[in-house]
């Protein structure tokens, strides 16, 4: 889990977490805002922090409120966590969710466990690398319209610099004058969207405990779904600590040509041939459902057989079942740090 570095430990290991920190983030860390993150999953190192939006405690929390505020919609209606629930690993239990304007979506939910490793971003968009881009899709995005603040940039400022903790948290979060000088507007509220959801680290899975060297916490029938799932290939592209290998694939869930909203790539935009999907992550997948970049296998075992090239005759599914449920990671799904903030306006020094 992140914590702000230099509130535990004694000065010696301060310095020891300081030095890995820099050589792991290459150095683009600034001084006085080295993050530690700490359990990783098993054979994951730090994720990848842009150089001009370092992590904070003031930002985290100012996105942590942000990411439970409908106020970031037109008709305050919706916010992030209205289709990212933590209780679903930030999913929303449908197979596609209606945007404020009414416009169905196209796209099922995916989950947030551990996106802040995840680029490119989105099923089939190649060129959203950072989460501070994505972030602007939902809030302003017309393809489908989602929050539905596109050209209401002044209302959303308005709309939080009315309220005192708001105009507190932005001031604790971005104190320089600069790009992101305390102003409230999309690149604030974007940035700490950003810096928040980069908290929403899972490492603690049967299966992460199970690579960490503890055989006993897999079931031998969730071991024996773990052998089929390397033996049948399923690793190939599931693989890695987020069973996934941030690319695109063709696995036959479509027909050609008949992805909806998709196919028509913008003139000059980084187009993925028609009908390749990033590879989900698998992580907390037993409750993400229903399944699929369309959200239309409504059982884990649909969603497996729909891969054309799938080898299951190897495959005893109730063993891959078993192994797909001990992907979940129930003290992520119930952490209080990502829930909705009480009351209080709590602000947190940078
Ligand atoms: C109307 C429902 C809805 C709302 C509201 C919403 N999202 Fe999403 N989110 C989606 C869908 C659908 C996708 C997948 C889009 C796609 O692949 O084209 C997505 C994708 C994402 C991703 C990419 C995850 C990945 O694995 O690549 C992130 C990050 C994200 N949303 C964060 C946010 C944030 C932050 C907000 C609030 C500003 C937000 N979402 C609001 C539905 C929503
Ligand atoms: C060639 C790469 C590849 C292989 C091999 C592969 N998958 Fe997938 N998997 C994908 C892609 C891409 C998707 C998304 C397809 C879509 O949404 O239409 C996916 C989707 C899934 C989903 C649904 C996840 C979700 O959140 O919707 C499950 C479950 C799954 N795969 C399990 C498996 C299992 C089990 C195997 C082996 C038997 C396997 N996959 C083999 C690439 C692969």
């Amino acid at each position: 889990m992140w914590r702000p570095f230099g509130k535990s430990g004694g000065k010696g290991a301060a310095v020891v977490v300081a030095a890995l920190a820099l050589a792991l983030s290459g150095g683009a860390l600034a001084a006085g805002r080295l993050w530690r993150w700490s359990p990783l999953p098993p054979g994951a190192s730090s994720p990848a922090i842009p150089a001009d939006n370092p992590m904070s405690a003031a930002k985290i929390a100012l996105g942590r409120r942000l990411f439970h505020d409908p106020a970031l919609s037109r008709d305050g209606s919706l916010a992030c966590a209205g289709c990212h629930r933590q209780e679903h690993g930030f999913t929303d239990g449908l197979a596609t969710h209606v945007g404020v304007s009414g416009q169905a979506g196209i796209r099922n939910v995916p989950g947030l466990a551990n996106v802040a490793w995840r680029s490119p971003l989105t099923w089939t968009d190649a060129g959203l690398k950072t989460l501070e881009q994505q972030a602007m899709v939902p809030m302003t995005g017309e393809r489908p319209v989602e929050m539905g603040m596109k050209g209401n940039e002044a209302e959303l400022a308005r709309r939080l610099s009315a309220d005192p903790c708001y105009r507190a948290l932005f001031a604790a979060a971005f104190p320089r004058p600069g790009r992101q000088g305390g102003a409230i507007g999309f690149g604030e509220v974007a940035a700490a969207l950003a810096a928040f959801q980069r908290t929403l680290v899972s490492a603690d899975t049967p299966y992460d405990r199970y690579r960490a060297g503890r055989h006993d916490a897999l079931s031998a029938a969730a071991r024996r779904g773990e052998a089929q799932f390397r033996a049948a290939g399923c690793a190939g592209c599931h693989g890695g600590p987020d069973l996934t290998d941030n690319r695109f694939h063709y696995v036959g869930t479509t027909a050609l040509g008949t992805a909806p909203g998709y196919g028509q790539p913008e003139p000059g935009a980084d187009a993925v041939p028609v009908q390749e999907f990033r590879t989900p992550s698998l992580r907390n997948v037993a409750v993400t459902g229903p399944w699929l970049h369309d959200g239309s296998a409504a059982t884990m075992e649909d969603a497996i057989r729909r891969h054309a090239s799938t080898a299951m005759g190897q495959v005893t599914v109730a063993d891959m079942l078993a192994f797909l449920e001990a992907l979940t990671d129930r003290a992520f799904l119930a952490d209080p740090r990502f829930g909705k903030p009480a009351g209080k306006c709590e602000v947190m020094p940078a």
